[in-house]
């Protein structure tokens, strides 16, 4: 197992990443909505760079009590990641595809002390 260094703390602020490479591949490491977590810059639809796509919050249906729909709005407790590829959307916080939930980015154990922030590669 190896222990990476990524940056210190104050180098990724809420809603940033920081990449860093590792055997010929790249990590990113982002901190959303307060939390840190570590993935694989590799889509697993075709391999695109996941890892630089947008964050946006997901976007959920408005259905009425005869569930019409009524249009879409904002989920501001999820934020996504858009492969910037062909679109695939991720849950920031965990990876998982928004649109099938057995595809996953490949995640990172991340830990942050003394200022500092870690990846560990298992
Ligand atoms: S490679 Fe990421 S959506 Fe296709």
């Amino acid at each position: 197992m190896n222990e990476l260094f990524v940056a210190e703390s104050d180098q990724i602020a809420e809603g940033q990443r920081q990449f860093i490479e590792h055997e010929g591949q790249q990590i990113a490491v982002l901190r959303v909505q307060g939390e840190l977590v570590a993935y694989l810059n590799i889509c697993p639809h075709q391999g695109g760079p996941v890892c630089e796509g947008m964050l946006i919050h997901k976007v959920v249906d408005v259905l009425d009590a005869d569930r019409c729909h009524q249009g879409m709005r904002f989920d501001e407790n999820t934020l996504h990641i858009v492969c910037p590829w062909h679109g695939w959307e991720f849950n920031a916080r965990t990876g998982v595809s928004a649109g099938a939930g057995n595809w996953k980015l490949r995640s990172f154990p991340v830990q942050e002390r003394e200022g500092k922030i870690y990846v560990r590669i298992l």
